[in-house]
C-alpha cells in the first residue's frame, strides 16, 4: 500500500463518522432512504442558497448566454435553433431528462452535447462546438434548464442495454493508483469527507453545473475526468464512448431525481 493511499484512507476515517451521521439525517429529509439522493443534499446551506436563487446562481449567466445562441442564426443555412424548434420552453421541455439516448444513425449513444453538435453540422451547416467551450456549456445549460424540476427518466432498454452494461462495468471497476471504483466513493462513502468535499452519490441531474472550485461551468464528462484523476487513474476523452456509456449508467441510476441544471456545487 503506498503512502498516498494510506493518507487517503486516514482522511476518510478522520472525517467520516460525523459526516455519515449528517448524510443519514439528510436521507430522512428527502423522505425515502431507497431513492437516489441528489448532490444538493450533501452540500452546505450557503451553496444551496446560491443554487436556489436564480439571481445569485452563477450558472444562470450560462443559461442567458445559451438563450442568445438559441435565437441567433449561424452557419451556411442562415438558421438558428429557434427557426426550427420555436419556443424552447415547449420544444425542449423534458429532453435533457431523457439523455443520453441510443442513436440509430451512429449506432451508438449520443448525449445532449453530441446532439447539439449534430444539429449544427447537419441542419445549420455550422461547425461543431468544441466540448467544454463556453458556447457548448451555455447552449447545453439552456437546453437542460428547460427540463428543470422534471424527473430524470433515462432509458436503458433495447439497444441502449449493452451500453448500460458497459457503463455499469466501468462504474464498479477499481482503477488508478488508489485502486478505487466510482461505486466505492459514491455508494460506499457518500456523506464522508475527501479533502474539502463531502462525497455525494455522484448523480448527474445538475449538469452542466457551476463548480465553485473551478470557477466555471462544467459538463458531466469533465467531472468524470476529475474523478478519474482523483484516484490517479487514466482518464478518457470528453465525448468518448467510455464516458458516454458511463454517463448512461450514472444518469439511469439517478432516474427519478429532478433535473437541477444549472446546479451549483462546491
Ligand atoms: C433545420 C431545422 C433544425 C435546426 C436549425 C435545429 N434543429 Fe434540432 N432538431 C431538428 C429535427 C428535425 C429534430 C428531430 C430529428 C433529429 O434528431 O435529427 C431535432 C432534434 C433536436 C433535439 C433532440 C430532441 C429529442 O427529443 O431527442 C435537440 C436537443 C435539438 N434538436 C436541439 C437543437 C439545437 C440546440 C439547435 C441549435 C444549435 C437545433 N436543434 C437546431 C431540426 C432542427
Ligand atoms: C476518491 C473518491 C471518488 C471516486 C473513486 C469517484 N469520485 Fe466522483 N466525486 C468525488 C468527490 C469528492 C466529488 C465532489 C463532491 C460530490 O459532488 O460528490 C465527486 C463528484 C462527482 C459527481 C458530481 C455530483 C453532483 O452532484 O454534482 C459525479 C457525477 C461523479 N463524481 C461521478 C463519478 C464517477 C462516474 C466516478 C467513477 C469514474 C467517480 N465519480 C469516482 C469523489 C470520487
Amino acid at each position: 500500500m503506498n503512502s498516498t493511499r494510506l493518507l487517503f484512507i486516514a482522511l476518510i476515517l478522520a472525517f467520516s463518522e460525523s459526516l455519515l451521521a449528517r448524510s443519514f439525517a439528510e436521507q430522512q429529509e428527502v423522505g425515502d432512504g431507497d431513492l437516489p439522493i441528489s448532490g444538493y443534499f450533501f452540500m452546505g446551506e450557503q451553496v444551496r442558497a446560491l443554487q436556489d436563487d436564480d439571481f445569485l446562481n452563477p450558472g444562470m449567466f450560462a443559461v442567458e448566454r445559451g438563450y442568445e445562441i438559441w435565437s441567433s442564426a449561424e452557419g451556411g443555412k442562415g438558421q438558428s435553433c429557434e427557426s426550427c424548434h420555436g419556443d424552447a420552453a415547449e420544444s425542449m421541455r423534458g429532453v435533457a431528462a431523457r439523455y443520453p439516448v441510443y442513436d440509430r444513425e451512429s449506432a451508438g449513444l449520443v448525449n445532449l452535447e453530441g446532439r447539439i453538435n449534430e444539429m449544427r453540422t447537419e441542419y445549420m451547416d455550422a461547425s461543431e462546438y468544441p466540448l467544454e467551450s463556453d458556447d457548448m456549456l451555455s447552449l447545453s445549460a439552456f437546453v437542460a434548464f428547460q427540463s428543470r424540476g422534471m424527473p430524470m427518466q433515462v432509458d436503458n432498454s433495447g439497444e441502449a442495454q449493452r451500453f448500460w452494461k458497459e457503463g455499469r462495468k466501468f462504474y464498479l471497476e477499481r482503477r488508478g493508483q488508489l485502486d478505487l471504483a466510482c461505486s466505492q466513493c459514491h455508494d460506499g462513502l457518500a456523506g464522508s469527507r475527501l479533502r474539502g468535499d463531502t462525497i455525494s452519490q455522484g448523480h448527474v441531474n445538475g449538469f452542466p453545473f457551476y463548480r465553485l472550485q473551478w470557477r466555471a461551468m462544467g459538463s458531466r464528462h469533465r467531472m468524470f475526468r476529475w474523478c478519474n484523476w482523483a484516484v490517479r487513474a487514466e482518464s478518457f476523452e470528453l465525448g468518448s464512448p467510455e464516458y458516454l456509456s458511463l454517463e448512461l449508467y450514472v444518469a439511469w441510476k439517478g432516474n427519478g431525481l429532478p433535473v437541477e441544471a444549472p446546479a451549483v456545487r462546491p
